[in-house]
């Protein structure tokens, strides 16, 4: 009768619908051998990078860090510690003994208007949060050594000597690039006539990362970052290293992956929801692995799916979302909200409902599914790189099995509830040689620059 014809008409509509979003959501599904390939070609970047004559034509710079060794329990001593990079900047006091490290620390906004400033400027402010937090702290006139963890790319002299060679994660102070970090934080400390400070090392997060874990767990030799960017350090052997002299002993080398796809080589990795979202950045074409990976853009590419889905009448009944079209509306903390196991669709309709949208439970259901397949991908992605980097730590020590860990940091892979967990079960897939603990950083970056520097100063002492 008729009502069976409504049902039929109702579930062939359904159907169709269910097709055609798959076809929207198919371009940023990636098979195994997809990430077999890109495994691949992180592989291949990586010896570009580390070769001498092939650095310059690799999308992965493959950075010495002049760190030789992970911490070995017996650092000691009482350092400053910035960390400059993340979310906020952050200063901490760090006490490294033999019965453990303790710390204290403040957090700084540093506001747009100054990451995006003058060099000069967004120095003085870290400065002045530096004072402050000296003042706070009541370390009067004590000069502590201090452990500068600047996270982006840096051409390293020396572990105190550092030069940016370009800004990444919506950073762009002027007058910086080219120049040595730590003279422009003593230049800083000279305007503001204030003498007591003693830079004596510069590290990556990611650098920061591994030493700290490398602290409680000697395996740990590799740093993995998940947060506003991502990026990853491993230790290398120093005759694998044709950018360095010297051919013994080990060297950490800072990846600086998320350049990775910068010289085309991850195209048809790109969807064109990651081309939209890349044009819209200060650094088009720069960072592509990163803007496929972390905190900074996801939440942008769902934004983009969303309003595309919209477009195609497949969500929110095709009524137009004017809030949805602003750019950053749509923050990576939505995705870790919303794809939490169990998480009443109440709560996903009640995020939408702030952004002024009118989400039926079927809406909830596709919104939930196009931030799983977007942080899926994301993780996949993540572990390829790492498999590639595991598996030539591997053949490097010429080991039918490595056992080894990775420290890890950022709040991606902190707070998102199956960030992780997609990580390690494709990594396990893509790289069965390897048997990879993970074990996340307590305030790595500022842990770890302090026992960088605990190192420096032992060698400054003998
Ligand atoms: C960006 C920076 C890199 C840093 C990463 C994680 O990729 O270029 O140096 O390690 O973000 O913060």
């Amino acid at each position: 009768g008729r009502g069976a014809a409504i049902v039929t008409a109702v579930a062939l509509r359904l159907v169709a619908q269910r097709h055609e979003v798959d076809q929207v959501l198919a371009p940023l599904r990636l098979s195994r051998d997809d990430l077999k390939r890109v495994q691949g070609l992180m592989r291949r970047e990586m010896d570009l990078g580390l070769g001498q004559e092939t650095n310059a034509t690799a999308s992965v710079c493959m950075l010495p860090t002049y760190v030789r060794n992970t911490p070995d329990g017996g650092e000691q001593g009482k350092f400053l510690a910035l960390d400059l990079g993340g979310t906020n900047f952050r200063v901490l006091m760090v006490e490294v003994g033999a019965d453990g490290i303790r710390m204290a620390s403040e957090s700084y906004v540093i506001p747009t208007a100054v990451t995006q400033g003058t060099g000069e400027a967004l120095f003085n402010h870290i400065m002045e949060c530096i004072m402050d937090f000296q003042l706070k702290q009541d370390l009067g006139d004590q000069v502590l050594p201090l452990g500068f963890t600047f996270s982006f790319p840096c051409q390293q002299l020396g572990l105190d000597k550092a030069v940016l060679l370009t800004w990444t994660k919506g950073f762009s102070a002027s007058g910086c690039v080219g120049k040595d970090v730590v003279q422009l934080l003593r230049e800083a400390a000279q305007r503001k006539q204030h003498l007591g400070l003693k830079v004596v090392a510069v590290v990556n997060d990611t650098v920061g990362t591994m030493m700290s874990c490398g602290y409680d767990d000697p395996k740990c030799e590799i740093g993995l970052i998940v947060g506003t960017g991502t990026n990853a350090c491993y230790m290398e052997e120093m005759h694998n290293v044709g950018t360095v002299e010297g051919e013994q002993g080990r060297m950490c080398i800072n990846m600086e992956w998320g350049a990775f796809g910068d010289n085309g080589c991850l195209d048809d990795i790109f969807t064109d929801f990651d081309l939209v979202v890349d044009k819209k950045t200060i650094n088009p074409g720069k960072q592509r692995f990163e803007k496929l990976i972390s905190g900074m853009y996801l939440g942008e590419i769902v934004r983009h799916i969303l309003l595309a889905l919209v477009d195609k009448q497949l969500l929110f009944r095709g009524k137009p979302c004017p809030k949805l079209q602003t750019n950053d509306i749509f923050p990576t903390k939505f995705l870790s909200t919303i794809e939490i196991d169990g998480l009443g669709l109440r709560k996903v309709q009640a995020i939408l409902e702030d952004l002024e949208l009118q989400a039926s439970f079927e809406d909830s259901m596709l919104v939930r599914e196009v931030c799983q397949t977007v942080s899926k991908r994301a993780a996949q992605l993540c572990a390829a790189g790492l498999a590639a980097v595991v598996e030539k730590m591997r053949q490097n020590q010429g080991l039918d099995q490595l056992v080894v860990t990775v420290g890890v940091d950022g709040t991606l892979y902190k707070l998102h509830p199956c960030f992780s967990q997609h990580v390690q079960q494709t990594l396990k897939d893509l790289a069965p040689k390897c048997i990879v603990t993970f074990r996340q950083s307590e305030d790595g970056s500022g842990k770890g620059a302090a026992l960088v520097a605990a190192v420096a100063c032992r060698g400054v002492k003998l």
